[in-house]
């Protein structure tokens, strides 16, 4: 049975854990690990636009010995309503991993159920778990154990919050999310989060307060309009008004702590220029470690299936 990443719950803590140790070894030492996946091909889908995930999935296969084929849906059957049951089906007879970036969890999900290799979510709608492994190795390497941090979101209850409520209680860190009313991340998945977060030991809380950033180890943001809410880019600008992460803000937080965003930045909204580009910011540590994370994926995905 392949084992698929569709949400962050796909790994256990320790499963977690693991990825995120043997991510940091890789990145060590890349030479180790050049003909690990020697001959494998990942092929990646993708309905939304990219930069990182499709570069850092395409360089990793390769440094790893491997390949990879870009498949936009646009110019595939499944952008012409081909079912993803049928494409898991078709696609899993060539390749060893799939990856995919879509609008609805429930396609990821269905190409899972129907495909024999692992399936990887490079984002969707309401997950966006391999931005937060890359994440997590980020933090663990400028703060050490991730067990007790405090990490502070700012914004909307969007994919990104999701999967850093889940992949942060499975750490044992302490997330807490700041967003407006009506921006709320998901109740159940919220909940789910509570319940990982009691067997581990850490908080995971949403309020409207902003001034809960006190105490951040460390201070993320993301847009305010994803991929697929550019329409709503007007009416988010005026109800996320005053919570943009500035240098005010970072002074509440804790005198060494740090700056994450997963990319791209909106400069000037949901984040000043002289945070991001300034000396909390370690964005481009955390977009390099897409790749790495992402390796360390593939590699325990293909031993454990
Ligand atoms: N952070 C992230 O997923 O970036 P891309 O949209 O460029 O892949
Ligand atoms: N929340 C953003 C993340 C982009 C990497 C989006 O879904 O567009």
């Amino acid at each position: 049975m392949a084992r698929h990443f569709v949400t962050d719950l796909d790994l256990s803590a320790d499963e977690q854990a693991q990825v995120l140790e043997l991510a940091l070894k890789m990145k060590a030492n890349p030479e180790e690990y050049r003909t690990a996946l020697s001959g494998k091909i990942l092929g990646m889908i993708f309905a939304k636009n990219s930069t990182r995930t499709r570069v850092s999935f395409e360089a990793g296969i390769i440094q790893l010995g491997g390949q990879g084929i870009f498949l936009p849906s646009s110019s595939s059957q499944l952008g012409r309503g081909e079912p993803p049951s049928d494409t898991g089906q078709v696609l899993s007879r060539y390749l060893d991993f799939i990856m995919i970036r879509t609008f609805d969890n429930r396609e990821v999900r269905e190409l899972a159920e129907a495909s024999s290799v692992p399936v990887i979510n490079g984002l969707d709608d309401d997950y966006h778990p391999c931005q937060v492994l890359a994440d997590l190795m980020t933090i663990k390497e400028k703060k050490g154990d991730l067990k007790g941090l405090q990490l502070v979101y700012i914004g909307d209850g969007n994919n990104m919050a999701h999967s850093l409520m889940l992949g942060g209680a499975m750490a044992g860190m302490n997330v807490r999310i700041i967003c407006p009313e009506g921006y709320r991340p998901k109740e159940g998945i919220v909940s789910s989060a509570q319940e990982l977060g009691e067997k581990h030991g850490c908080t995971i809380e949403v309020t409207g307060d902003l001034e809960a950033v006190a105490g951040a180890d460390v201070v993320y943001t993301d847009v305010w309009a994803s991929m697929g809410q550019e329409d709503e880019s007007a009416k988010r600008i005026k109800a996320f008004a005053g919570y943009q992460v500035d240098v005010d803000m970072m002074n509440k937080a804790k005198v060494d702590a740090i700056f994450l965003h997963c990319l791209p930045a909106h400069r000037g909204e949901e984040v000043h220029a002289d945070v991001i580009d300034g000396r909390w910011s370690v964005v481009f540590d955390e977009a390099e470690n897409r790749m790495h994370a992402q390796k360390a994926l593939m590699v325990f995905l293909s031993q454990n299936s």
